[in-house]
């Protein structure tokens, strides 16, 4: 039995996606595997509403005739970098709802890491100075 658990260890750590040791991107928390496996993800789940660019539209303040927002822009010209990663985690696993908003909850297809990994798809689009004006806030939270 030992054994076996062995043997599956060995296996898992050989197929895992990234290099058990790799060094995150210089300033950033994430790793380049992480804004590689973070990209197609985005580009299946998230691209039809905020953009395969994530650009959105520019016309994000203005509500819809039902009092709806349409998506923001995602790549750093918006106010993502306003949220912490939790919340930005939280968002994408459940949704707009708890805000009144309309954007759909993606916690049943979309596990912890592949979150994390579209996350860093999203910060690897922003400057370094919005990415710093996010980190003094994600170290402030
Ligand atoms: C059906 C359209 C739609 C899809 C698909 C969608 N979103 Fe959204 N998203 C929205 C809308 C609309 C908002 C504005 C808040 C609201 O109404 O819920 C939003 C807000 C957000 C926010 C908050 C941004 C901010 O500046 O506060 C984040 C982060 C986000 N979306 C990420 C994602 C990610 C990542 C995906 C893919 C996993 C995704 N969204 C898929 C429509 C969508």
């Amino acid at each position: 039995m030992r054994y076996l658990i062995t043997i599956t260890l060995l296996l898992c750590g050989a197929c895992s996606k990234s290099p058990p040791h790799e060094t995150p991107v210089p300033g950033r928390w994430y790793t380049a595997s992480q804004v590689s496996a973070g990209e197609p993800l985005y580009q299946q789940y998230c691209a039809v509403c905020h953009a395969a660019d994530g650009s959105a539209t520019s016309e994000w303040r203005t509500p819809d005739g039902n009092g709806n927002y349409p998506p923001p822009p995602l790549n750093g010209s918006a106010h993502t970098w306003h949220h912490p990663l939790a919340v930005l985690d939280q968002t994408i696993a459940n949704g707009g709802a708890e805000f009144g908003g309309v954007m759909p909850g993606f916690g049943t297809v979309l596990v912890a890491a592949d979150r994390l990994a579209i996350i860093a798809w999203i910060q690897s689009l922003w400057t370094d100075d919005i990415y710093a004006r996010w980190w003094a806030i994600e170290q402030r939270d």
